[in-house]
């Protein structure tokens, strides 16, 4: 029986781990990048006034921008409400678009 209770919390807690630090990769492919790939709408718009619209290619992003202008919108972008994407997983999105291009192949 203590066996089993601990079989219980140990996969209690590797689950709950895992939900606190999403995978901003996986996400930015699930969230952003329908309108953020190469020939999507976001980097369509973004190409007429920064020089590197995508944003997997920017070296210039940081994760406090990145999360202002996805939740107050920006220009054309819509905000990203919480409802779809929440704060853990927005952060976790920004945080990898901070990386340098290279690592965020
Ligand atoms: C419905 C399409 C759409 C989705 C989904 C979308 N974006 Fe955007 N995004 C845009 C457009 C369009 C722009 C350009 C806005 C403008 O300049 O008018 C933009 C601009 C941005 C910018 C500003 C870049 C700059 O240099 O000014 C950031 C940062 C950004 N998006 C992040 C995200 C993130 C993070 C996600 C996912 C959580 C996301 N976007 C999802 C359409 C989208």
């Amino acid at each position: 029986m203590r066996a089993v209770i601990a079989f219980v919390l140990a996969v209690a807690s590797a689950t709950a781990t895992h939900a606190q630090t999403p995978d901003g990769k996986a996400l930015y492919k699930e969230k952003c990048v329908m309108c953020h790939d190469k020939t999507g709408m976001g980097t369509g718009i973004l190409s007429r006034r920064v020089k590197v619209a995508e944003l997997l290619l920017r070296n210039d992003l940081n994760a406090a921008f990145v999360t202002t202008a996805a939740r107050a919108g920006i220009g054309n972008m819509p905000a990203i409400p919480r409802g779809e994407v929440s704060d853990a997983q927005l952060q976790a999105i920004a945080d990898f678009l901070a990386l340098a291009p290279e690592a965020k192949q």
